[in-house]
């Protein structure tokens, strides 16, 4: 029988039957996993003995629980959607990128993509003869990105800072008759509110840091798509070495019990906070893919069960009004990230951008008067209340 979000999030992945019959998954410290004798030894390389562990660095049985939750959730139950989790979010995407590169073939990002995942394309791939366009973010500006030798398209939906949401079933149209490997960050977006693999498109990557892992004590990241590509995605991870701790992947199999449950709060409190700004006489502008207003609203609710707990709002002043109004909230914290309880809010000019002038963040489409709040999970009323007394404060 297939089974629902809350169940897969609470049992998916994990054994019935647990070491020393515990309720709670184990974690599993050791580096390495002995041999019974040689015979078993040379059983297990010749490939007629199957056992899941050999050595730290290709994997551990925390680890897999955690894998085996996290494609329970992206692929809905699907046997052939496998996880592969990873130190962080970044290491993730590094370790999918270097497994699918070649030199000499090219590749479509589009501008608005996660700002590391860009330099580490521009700045690092490049080095190696991998080519890239940049492009705007919609599949017409991918489409006309494409080149003859174009083999991956590298995106985000919803994007950061403005939510930005991609047309998957289009994008994976363009792609597959192409044959173009189509990669999706779906780290704002998470596998509650999209599942990219159910629209065609190929591989998906987390920052597991958010809103997987949940409450802000973990890094973590993951890639998800079929067996074959994430078993040779694998085979890197075993060389590049950016494996989850067995505690971190501990943790995260914690904080997904919870997932299901958290979402809807954030999925709520999101859209009623997005609204609250958006009549308030203060805000310029709100950004936050549930409401009609944003550009993206039609492909979001076509494609999205909900919106998450990130809102983007330029207010009416400068920079230095808005950090009038981020030093006046009382609830949320002055700090990077997103998709923990406590709420998070900063102006993105100083902190991701903060190495660029004004000029160059005009040219990056970063407002001076932006601010980005990661909603939590304390009460609605209380973070619509302290925004409100914080906006007043201009
Ligand atoms: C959309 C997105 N992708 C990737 C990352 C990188 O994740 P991590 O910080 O876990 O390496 C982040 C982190 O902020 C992110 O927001």
């Amino acid at each position: 029988m297939a089974k629902k979000i809350d169940t897969l999030a609470v049992h998916g992945g994990e054994p019935r039957d647990k070491a020393h019959d515990s309720l709670v998954n184990p974690i599993v410290l050791a580096t390495a996993y002995p041999f019974d004798d040689t015979d078993e030894l040379h059983r297990y390389f010749r490939g007629e003995h199957k056992r899941a562990e050999e050595y730290g660095r290709y994997g551990n049985p925390t680890q897999d629980v955690a894998e085996g939750k996290l494609a329970a959730l992206e692929g809905g139950g699907d046997p052939e959607v496998t996880a592969l989790l990873t130190s962080t979010g970044m290491s993730a995407i590094v370790t999918t990128l270097l497994a699918m590169v070649k030199p000499g073939m090219h590749l479509v990002i589009t501008a608005d993509s996660y700002r590391k995942t860009r330099v580490f394309v521009r700045e690092f791939l490049s080095k190696f003869g991998v080519e890239h366009t940049s492009c705007e973010p919609s599949v017409a500006g991918i489409e006309a990105a494409l080149k003859p030798h174009t083999k991956l398209i590298i995106t985000e939906s919803p994007t950061n800072p403005y939510l930005n949401c991609i047309d998957l079933e289009a994008l994976a149209r363009l792609a597959k008759p192409r044959r173009i490997k189509t990669l999706i960050d779906a780290t704002l977006a998470t596998p509650f509110n999209l599942r990219p693999l159910s629209h065609g498109i190929d591989l998906v990557v987390h920052s597991a840091t958010k809103y997987l892992g949940g409450h802000n004590d973990l890094m973590a990241g993951a890639v998800i798509g079929n067996r074959g590509l994430i078993e040779a995605i694998r085979e890197h991870q075993g060389m590049l070495g950016a494996l989850a701790s067995p505690f971190n992947a501990y943790l995260l199999i914690r904080g997904l019990k919870t997932f299901a449950v958290r979402m809807r709060q954030h999925n709520a409190s999101g859209l009623a906070i997005a609204r609250f700004l958006e009549g308030h006489a203060n805000v310029e502008r709100v950004w936050y893919p549930g409401l009609a207003s944003h550009p993206a609203y039609a492909i979001a609710s076509k494609q999205m069960t909900g919106f998450g707990g990130l809102i983007s709002f330029t207010i009416k002043g400068g920079l230095t009004d808005a950090s009038k109004v981020v030093d006046a909230c009382e609830i949320p914290y002055l700090a990077p990230s997103l998709g923990g309880p406590e709420s998070l809010i900063e102006q993105p000019a100083l902190m991701s951008y903060y190495d660029k002038s004004p000029e160059e963040r005009a040219t990056l489409g970063i407002r001076e008067n932006l601010i980005r709040m990661s909603v939590g999970l304390e009460d609605t009323d209380d973070l619509i209340a302290d925004l409100d007394q914080a906006l007043s404060s201009i």
